[in-house]
């Protein structure tokens, strides 16, 4: 395809205190998944049963970050990206979950974070990006209440130890994402299945996200505080009555459970009835304790779902319909591109009175570049990355506090169940021998964030 240049926008469109980034993650890039006395996390065993996994990949490797992480913050640089979102592994840092603290995790994470501050990157730190500690899933993982206090424990570990470097923080990253795929849908780890692990899980995620956010502020009353959240603008398939209602439902599920009670809105139960067997794991006080007053929101959004009613769904009575069969433009995942998704979920969450203000931890795309001759013309990601940046712009403009943008990802990586296969990187990466290769996006996201 053939980029539109008179199409693409300016940096200074959104004024100079808007933040520039690019998000990674733990699992996604560092490797060393048992280097330095680091415990085993619930992906590397999910990784390990056959069947559960593309192609049977694993991030054992992955980018080698764990051991390349010099040379790929000298990429962040050159590519002039003022700020750094990564996640810390949990079991890298308290191999067991709870007690003891391993120091050579800490060592490598204070060398990240010095490493980024000597080259003139802001760190901003998500604590919980999936890879929870195989041992505390071996006591019942997000599904045991317990949860609460390990996980507090382990923030407190956190902010003790990089706090007086690291301004900016997430909680959790995509709650829905990993209770539903990793304790409903089993495609995720530690792939486990059904309403009986989802409802606790996701109740003492929330309950979890609020208590790490009280003990960052606690230890850290300077640091800037949010959580992030996936989000999708949702349609009903036909103008009926049926599936306008399952639009509602998907709505609710995916766009509204976890933001509204920790908003103090509590559960949405009126629009997604099944919520109402959550009573079981709700204790008295749980009310007021899922509520936490987040400095900002992060919004990551990458498509968005058409939905029709079904009898064939328990529970919610609604399916996705899938991208595939409604001759749309996809990206590698299958995903729709659709860019005015994005505005429509910043006008809906900057509409909560909650809601301070929001950034957009991740957005972007996986398509099928390679390189040709050394180079990755990846300009269908220009082109993508510009659409939605436009559509921020627009949010922004009618007045929605949106103040920052992420790019998802830096480097190419480990897409959990999707294994290697889909490429998000702005730098493509070898992972035979390890070569990075900026690419098209990457030199244009340069050039946009130098102003030219
Ligand atoms: C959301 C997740 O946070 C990230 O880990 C994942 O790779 C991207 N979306 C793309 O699917």
């Amino acid at each position: 395809m053939e980029l539109n240049d008179t199409d693409l926008l300016s940096r200074d469109q959104f004024g100079e205190s808007f933040k520039w980034g690019v998000s990674t993650a733990a699992y996604q890039i560092e490797g060393g998944h048992d280097t330095d006395e680091k415990g085993l996390s619930i992906w590397d065993i999910f990784t390990a049963k056959s069947g559960s996994i593309a192609n049977g990949h694993n991030a054992n490797i992955a980018c080698d970050f764990y051991n390349r992480y010099p040379e790929d913050i000298a990429l962040v640089k050159e590519l002039n990206i003022p700020n750094l979102r990564f996640s810390l592994s949990w079991p890298r840092i308290m191999p067991e979950g709870t007690g003891k603290v391993n120091q050579k995790g800490i060592d490598f994470y204070n060398r990240v974070i010095d490493s980024c501050l000597e080259n003139g990157i802001e760190p901003w730190i998500t604590l919980y990006h999936w890879d929870l500690p195989h041992e505390l899933e071996m006591k019942g993982g997000w599904v045991n209440r317990d949860i609460i206090s390990w996980f507090a424990e382990y923030v407190e570990v956190c902010a003790k130890n990089f706090g007086d470097r690291v301004k900016h923080w997430m909680v959790m990253n995509e709650p829905m994402v990993f209770t539903g795929a990793g304790y409903f849908m089993g495609l995720h780890a530690p792939g486990k299945k059904g309403l009986p692990n989802f409802l606790p899980a996701a109740h003492h995620a929330i309950l979890s996200m609020a208590e790490g956010g009280r003990v960052l502020r606690n230890l850290l009353p300077d640091a800037e505080i949010g959580t992030t959240f996936s989000c999708s603008y949702i349609e009903p398939y036909t103008a009926g009555p049926k599936d306008f209602a399952a639009a509602k439902r998907a709505d609710a599920l995916l766009n509204r459970l976890f933001i509204e009670p920790v908003l103090g809105l509590g559960y949405p139960r009126e629009d997604l009835p099944v919520l109402k067997k959550l009573h079981k794991y709700i204790q008295p006080g749980d009310e007021e304790k899922m509520k936490f007053d987040f400095d900002f929101i992060g919004v990551q959004n990458y498509t968005r779902e058409v939905v029709k009613h079904s009898i064939f769904v328990p529970y919610l009575n609604a399916v996705l319909v899938k991208a595939q069969n409604r001759k749309v433009p996809l990206t590698a995942m299958g995903w729709e591109i659709y860019p005015p998704s994005i505005y429509h979920m910043l006008k809906k969450y900057g509409a909560y009175e909650g809601v301070k203000k929001i950034y957009i931890t991740e957005n972007g795309a996986a398509f099928t570049d390679q390189p040709v001759n050394g180079e990755v013309k990846d300009d269908q990601r220009i082109q993508y990355i510009n659409d939605h940046l436009k559509q921020v712009l627009n949010a922004k403009n009618e007045g929605v506090n949106v103040r920052g943008y992420f790019v998802w990802t830096l480097l190419d990586n480990f897409e959990w169940a999707e294994g290697y296969h889909p490429r998000f990187g702005l730098v493509h990466v070898d992972f035979d021998t390890q070569q990075r290769i900026i690419k098209a996006s990457g030199h244009w996201y340069k050039s946009f964030l130098q102003g030219q």
